[in-house]
């Protein structure tokens, strides 16, 4: 019955965490294999001690490299592991590397494969995410999906409707698990935020890595600091083209390193606004009722739009929106999206032990 779990970015950490607690309180036999795409204190260890993951059993310490070599290192890592441990189950999540070099490895082998997080389109191919959302879902048994709109591209794409599971949202278990934790007067003392504050994350390679993206992105950004003090910690992807841009010089915007888990969403839980071109934050501040301005041109997550606070916005017009956002009172209630309830984890431990045929003990 073993059911081996893959994580290797930032975003996988609070989507496995709530699965693998509760398949433990079933008592299934599980592995955790970390490939190491990411591997910094902050983009991944920092996960493990916060969120109670267990120590991974392997790290394949993969590292960084073009999409071709961290995905064919990870999968030449994993081929010789589940040859190995033969497992009932692989489960892999949301859409990073990592996901598809699972994904495929375990397709090649005839090993039954679980998508946490499937479902979700941009529709644009441009995004590295987006190939790997559709190969994994095409490659899995069992989709775990965190909105409805996941089962109508599912369902698009042939996928036969009898694998898809709507079970909620793993990371909004997370953020609910850890709600207690985020003590945002705690942080912004330590970063020596008085008032008002907003906060940024940037990282898709669409804002950051082109240079006069980058220019243009400095410039929105800062446009807002004149608005409002920003927090940005900052990803290791954007740093240095975002320095060559100028980021570092607006006196109201702080620039720090990335923060554990229960810093940043402290953080943002007493942030006047959020401005991210990330996924997983868009479903934090849905779910936290703070505003979130989304520098894109798409999201996969259209019901942060539809049920929460969330707003797609250009470079060019994000300092007028944010004005709009600042001047407005913030929500005192907020729709949640369906099954955002804090048991997506519970949900996805039923159906994976029922699956690998794990009989749970009574009582
Ligand atoms: C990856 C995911 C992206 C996700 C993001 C979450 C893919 C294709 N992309 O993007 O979907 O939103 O993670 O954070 O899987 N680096 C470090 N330290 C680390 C990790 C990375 O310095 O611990 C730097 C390296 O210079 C590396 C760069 O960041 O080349 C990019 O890392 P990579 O994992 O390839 O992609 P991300 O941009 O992090
Ligand atoms: N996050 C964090 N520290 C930070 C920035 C983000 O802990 O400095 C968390 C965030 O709360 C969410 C996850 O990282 O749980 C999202 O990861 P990221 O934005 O890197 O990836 P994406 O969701 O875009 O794939």
């Amino acid at each position: 019955n073993l059911v081996v779990h893959v994580t290797g970015a930032r975003p996988n950490f609070p989507k496995a965490a709530p699965v693998i607690r509760a398949l433990d309180a079933l008592g299934l036999p599980q592995e955790l294999i970390h490939t190491g795409q990411h591997y910094d204190d902050a983009m991944a260890k920092v996960f493990f001690r916060q969120l109670g993951l267990p120590k991974p059993d392997v790290d394949l310490g993969v590292g960084s490299g073009s999409h071709a070599r961290q995905t064919a290192a990870i999968m030449t890592g994993l081929e010789e592991l589940f040859l190995d441990r033969d497992p009932a189950l692989v489960v892999v999540y949301g859409d990073v590397n990592s996901t598809v070099a699972a994904a495929l490895v375990a397709a090649k082998l005839q090993i039954p494969l679980a998508h946490v997080e499937a479902g979700l389109r941009s529709f644009d191919r441009t995004m590295p995410e987006e190939v790997n959302r559709v190969v994994t879902d095409q490659l899995s048994d069992l989709l775990f999906t965190t909105s409805p709109d996941a089962l109508v591209h599912l369902g698009h794409e042939g996928v036969p409707t009898d694998r898809v599971h709507f079970v909620g949202n793993p990371m909004i278990d997370t953020l609910l698990a850890n709600l207690d934790r985020f003590d945002a007067e705690r942080v912004t003392s330590e970063l020596g935020i008085t008032g008002d504050y907003a906060v940024a994350t940037l990282h898709r390679p669409g804002n950051v890595d082109d240079p006069a993206d980058a220019a243009e992105l400095v410039k929105a950004v800062h446009a807002v600091a004149d608005l409002v003090e920003i927090v940005l910690p900052l990803h290791p992807r954007g740093r240095a083209r975002l320095e060559a841009a100028g980021l570092f010089t607006h006196e109201r915007l702080k620039v720090v390193d990335p923060l554990g888990y229960v810093e940043f969403l402290a953080l943002v839980r007493g942030a006047r606004a959020v401005v991210t071109d990330s996924g997983g934050v868009q479903e934090e501040t849905t779910i936290l009722g703070v505003p979130c301005l989304t520098l894109r041109p798409n999201t996969e997550r259209p019901v942060t739009i539809t049920h929460g606070t969330n707003r797609l916005v250009t470079r060019p017009e994000l300092s007028a929106v944010a004005a709009e956002v600042l001047a407005a009172d913030r929500a005192s209630t907020w729709p949640v999206p369906p099954l955002w309830d804090g048991h997506a984890g519970e949900r996805i431990a039923d159906v994976i032990a029922a699956f690998v045929g794990f009989a749970v003990p009574a009582g």
